[in-house]
């Protein structure tokens, strides 16, 4: 067996058999596949797509290219959550201390921005001093002591996902129903949860535009779930326009302090309630999502998942003066504003947009070299149903040059649409 002749398979349209999908993965985890050769074989999966034992395959060798954790010493009752990507998703910084403070362990590895869409790891590291790149030891012991960790792939787990994303990445593979789901289902499976709820993003700003995409994203996640034996949750969500107010690392990291100690915005509330409370319901088997919900918002009311986030800051390494003064964190040079060009209200704000805007900024990455600049971002001021008068402020684009931050202001006046009729929003889509 060899390379050349699995990508004339897959370029073909045939179905991979088990042992090319673990030849494949084992080699190209080990080195022994270049970059090139991996990606023509993921450009081939993503035009000719897989078949459901494929995708099976594919996720068990990437969960197992590294090691897998058994985390039954801690908690039987270990409950994950991941998304399918956003533009201002910054939901994981604010459920997990939630779901942590309630006393459900949470053990967390994320992934760096992905395509359009912003990565849980770029926006911990943009706290200085947060440590992504934990051991497992640590990672177990900092579960164990604190109820929580969030890190990055750097941990010997699942290794061939970390290598496929960061290639998919700069390829243009994000796209793609097998990819995305023995992605995300490898880096779960790998990290030892019992339980998993999914977030499973669609409008313009995911990579499934429609429902019904999403729906079968959603069912090929929960059906490797099962296959695996995690109790799996998808909550369909709206990713239409940009969700909270902030898009860009730390200016992301600042809203989601901001949302866990004084006010969330109302969209960002809605997904942070409606996810929580599935992973609660997972974690308390026989509760009640009434009850789950109440828990909910008092520890936000109250301050403990506030506390648990700043717990969770300081046990990685990261300065804790940044969460309790967000003014510390480092401002991008220019802040530039965009300025709305008639009366209305705003129709559309084009997640989609936003997410390619924010790229060109430096908020993500083109290559896979490419360093992120944690500063840049966009703040907006109206979102979609808000009434806007001409000469008003409808965001703030932060960059670090006049040339990139003049780009921004003109891309984010496209995203927008100001028509004549308030529109209303739904965020949350279903549960699957
Ligand atoms: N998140 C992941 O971890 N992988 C994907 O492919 C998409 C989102």
């Amino acid at each position: 067996m060899n390379i050349l002749e699995i990508i004339e398979n897959k370029k073909n349209a045939k179905e991979l058999s088990k042992e090319e999908i673990e030849y494949f993965v084992k080699n190209y985890t080990n080195g022994e596949i270049t970059d090139y050769q991996a990606s023509a074989l993921i450009m081939a999966i993503c035009i000719n797509g897989m078949t459901q034992d494929e995708i099976l395959t594919l996720t068990v060798a990437m969960a197992n290219s590294g090691d897998v954790l058994d985390l039954s010493d801690i908690s039987k009752n270990i409950v994950d959550k991941h998304s399918t990507g956003g533009i201002g998703d910054k939901i994981t910084l604010i459920v997990t201390p939630i779901i942590a403070s309630l006393g459900v362990p949470v053990a967390k590895m994320s992934g760096r921005g992905l395509g359009i869409t912003g990565g849980t790891v770029d926006k911990l590291e943009s706290i200085p001093g947060y440590n992504t790149n934990l051991s497992i030891e640590e990672f177990k012991k900092n579960i164990k002591e604190i109820g929580i960790s969030l890190i990055g792939q750097t941990v010997n787990l699942a290794p061939a996902d970390k290598k496929i994303y960061a290639l998919r990445d700069s390829i243009g593979c994000t796209k793609s129903i097998p990819l995305i789901a023995s992605s995300i289902m490898s880096k779960k499976i790998a990290a030892g949860a019992n339980a998993i709820v999914l977030d499973v993003t669609c409008g313009s700003g995911a990579f499934m535009k429609d429902k019904e995409e999403a729906r079968k994203l959603a069912k090929m996640m929960t059906l490797i779930g099962k296959w695996a034996k995690r109790k799996t949750v998808c909550v369909l969500t709206n990713m239409d326009e940009p969700l909270g107010y902030a898009v860009g690392n730390s200016l992301e990291v600042i809203e989601a302090v901001k949302a866990l100690k004084e006010e969330m915005p109302k969209d960002v509330k809605s997904v942070v309630v409606k996810l929580a409370t599935e992973m609660l319901n997972l974690a308390y088997k026989n509760s009640s999502s009434s009850d789950n919900k109440k828990k909910i918002l008092e520890v936000i009311e109250n301050g403990k998942a506030y506390e648990k986030f700043k717990e969770l800051v300081q046990k990685q390494g990261g300065d804790v003066s940044y969460i309790e003064d967000t003014d510390k964190f480092e401002k991008a040079p220019i802040i530039a504003p965009v300025l709305c060009e008639k009366d209305g209200f705003v129709e559309e704000l084009n997640a989609e947009k936003v997410g390619k805007a924010g790229l060109e900024l430096g908020i993500g990455r083109m290559k896979k070299e490419d360093l992120i600049d944690s500063r840049v971002g966009i703040v907006f001021e109206k979102k979609i149903g808000d009434k806007v008068k001409k000469g008003e402020v409808l965001a703030y684009v932060h960059g670090n040059s006049p040339e990139k931050a003049n780009t921004c202001v003109n891309n984010i006046l496209s995203a927008y649409k100001i028509g004549t009729k308030k529109v209303s929003k739904k965020n949350i889509i279903e549960v699957i």
